[in-house]
């Protein structure tokens, strides 16, 4: 699948803002939060939110690279470029998260020159965890953090050690 990234519109922010993940999943609907804000804080270019679109244009996903990608409590002492990731409801558990993820990285290193990645993805969630393994990720340590409803046990994976199977066919 060739993907397409591009900086997150308010039309696209109003997209994802009623996306709905079944429980247990559902720690990552945004429609919790104001929609003004939601707006404000993911197309603020400062906050590195990217639109995913399939060939046809639609939008199959969102990622983020940077601190909107922490939570807090964690390690972030070591230097990397931390990743989130939201595939289209719909689409996830088919397989597709390694490629989308890979396409990711990949515009990170090209755009943002990063190449060492952190994801911090809560400790219940092994399907995400899994297919941020199958590109080369490690866990490097787990706490207790995050607030409110979102406390919970989070692990925090890096691919420092490089093995990366990635497709390298992204566009943008
Ligand atoms: C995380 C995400 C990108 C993963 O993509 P995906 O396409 O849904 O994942 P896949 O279907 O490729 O599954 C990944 C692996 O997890 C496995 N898996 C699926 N559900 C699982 C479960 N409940 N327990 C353990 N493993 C599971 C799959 O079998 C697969 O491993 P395999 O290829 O070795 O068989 C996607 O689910 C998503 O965006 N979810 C919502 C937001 C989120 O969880 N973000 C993560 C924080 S960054």
């Amino acid at each position: 699948m060739r993907l397409t990234f591009g900086p997150m519109s308010e039309e696209v922010v109003r997209l994802v803002a009623v996306w709905t993940y079944e429980p247990p999943y559902d720690i990552y609907n945004l429609a919790s939060a104001p929609i003004d804000e939601l707006v404000s804080g993911l197309t603020d270019p400062a906050n590195g939110y990217y639109a995913i679109a399939d060939e046809t244009g639609d939008i199959i996903a969102f990622c983020c690279f940077g601190p909107d990608a922490r939570v807090p409590g964690g390690d972030y002492a070591a230097p990397a470029i931390d990743i989130g990731i939201g595939l289209r409801p719909d689409l996830t558990g088919q397989g597709l998260g390694p490629g989308v993820i890979g396409a990711a990285l990949d515009f990170a290193e090209a755009v943002l020159g990063g190449h060492a990645f952190r994801v911090t993805i809560a400790a219940f969630n092994r399907r995400s965890i899994r297919a941020f393994e199958k590109l080369g990720f490690d866990e490097k340590s787990r706490f207790v953090g995050g607030s409110g409803p979102q406390q919970r046990e989070w692990v925090i994976l890096r691919n420092d050690d490089g093995e990366a199977m990635r497709p390298r066919q992204v566009a943008w």
